[in-house]
Formats: structure tokens, sequence, C-alpha cells
């Protein structure tokens, strides 16, 4: 597949190959699952569904084992090259990247692929996946563990919980608010008046790359 594809109105850029399309959206499903099936089990008798506990804590539990799976798996291998990349790129601050943290987005910045925000969700998230496998599987396998690790493993997952949801929550209105951005995340491409908008430094990078197969 080349990078660049000229179209009759535009051109336009492949921001995420397939592999990374299907692990954001089977990432998705399983926290959307892991959100839904919290709640109740958080809330249980305040609604009323006691008596199907015992399935959402397993749809939970499952869910949540099966979490870093679509991580792991389009890291891995041949496929896994634009991931591999995207994550070096995701991990890598530049000095006016940091300031435009610093000011809260009042600093003049030319945005990589993805911009400081989108860097620290991502961050966030990979974070969140293994302090939530870690301390879901010591609530599961409680009886291995002492009681003030039982304990600690409870207050950090309730805690976390409750960033995951505020994260989750505005990560979704970005989304549906950026109508070009969620775009890219089904079809993997955007135009390059979008890029010269919201990613230029990366626009420019392309365009010096362009021929390369293996540059994205
Ligand atoms: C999006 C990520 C996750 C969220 C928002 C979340 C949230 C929650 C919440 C709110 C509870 C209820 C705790 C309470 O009753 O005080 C819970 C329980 C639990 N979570 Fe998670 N969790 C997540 C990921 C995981 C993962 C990755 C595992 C992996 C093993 C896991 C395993 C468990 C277990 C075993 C319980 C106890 C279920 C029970 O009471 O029978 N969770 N989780």
């Amino acid at each position: 597949m080349t990078i660049t594809q000229t179209t009759k109105s535009a051109t336009r850029i492949l921001r995420f190959d397939r592999v990374q399309r299907a692990a954001h959206w089977a990432n998705a499903t399983l926290f959307g699952l892991l959100m839904l099936t919290a709640t109740p089990l958080y809330f249980g008798s305040f609604f009323g569904i006691v008596m199907q506990r015992h399935l959402m804590a397993q749809i939970h539990l499952w869910s949540g084992l099966a979490l870093p799976l679509p991580i792991i798996v389009s890291l891995l291998g041949p496929w896994g090259h634009q991931m591999r990349r995207d994550v070096r790129r995701i991990n890598f601050w530049t000095r006016s990247e940091i300031e435009w943290m610093r000011t809260l987005g009042k600093s003049p910045i030319e945005a990589d692929k993805f911009n400081p925000g989108q860097k620290l969700n991502a961050i966030f998230i990979g974070a969140v996946i293994i302090l939530m496998l870690v301390t879901g599987s010591i609530l599961q396998w409680f009886r291995f563990f002492p009681v003030p690790w039982r304990q600690g493993a409870t207050f950090v997952h309730d805690t976390f919980s409750y960033a995951i949801f505020a994260v989750v929550i505005g990560h979704v209105i970005m989304a549906l608010t950026h109508p070009e951005s969620l775009r890219s995340m089904f079809t993997g491409w955007v135009s390059e008046k979008w890029a010269g908008a919201n990613a230029s430094s990366w626009l420019k990078e392309k365009k010096l790359t362009k021929e390369s197969p293996n540059s994205r």
C-alpha cells in the first residue's frame, strides 16, 4: 500500500494501518465491556441487579485478562512495524511539546503525528492496562495475597476506575467533535489539508520520505 494517494479532490495520507485500527477497536471494545460491567460491580445492590453479579464479574474478569492482547499482538511480529514506530513517536517528546503541556496549550507548537494531549492519552492507557491487570488479578486471586495487599489493590483499582472513566469519556468527546480524526480510525486515511492543520511536522516528514513504503 502506498502512503499517499491522490484522488479527484485531494491528496490523502495513511495515518493508521489495518493492524493499528484493529488493535484500537479491539481495545475500545474491551474497555467498553470493562466499564459497563464495572458499574454494577461497584454499585451492585444500588442498581438492584445483584442476581446478575456473577455474570458481570465473569465478563469483567475475562475482558480484563484479554485487555493487553490487542496491544501485544499488534506490536509483535512483522505486521507491527507501524505500531512500533508510533509507540516510539509517543515516547519521544520535544522541548516545545513539553512547554506546550506546561503552558496548557498556550505556547506555539509544530504538531507531530500525535499532539501532546494524544501522546499523554496513549501513555495513560498503556499504564492503566498494566495497573488494572495487576490489581484486578490480586482482587481475583486474593487468597494468595496478605490483607494489606488486597486493601491496596482494591483502593488502586477503584481510584483508577474514576480516572479511566474521565479520560475515556474525554477521549470519546474529542473523537466525536473531530470527525476527520475519527474517520481515519475507520478508513486509515486523512487529507493533506487535515495533516497540514493538525500535524504539520508529520506532514513535512512524510513529504520528505514520500517514496519509502515503510515511512508512515
Ligand atoms: C477499564 C479497566 C477497568 C475498570 C474501569 C475496572 C473497574 C472495576 C470496578 C469499579 C470494580 C468494582 C470494585 C469494587 O467493588 O469496589 C472492579 C472489580 C474487579 N475487577 Fe476491574 N476494572 C478494570 C480492569 C480490570 C482488569 C484488567 C482486571 C483483570 C483481572 C479486573 C479484575 C477485576 C476483578 C477480579 C474485580 C472483582 C470482581 C468481583 O467483585 O467479583 N479489572 N473493577
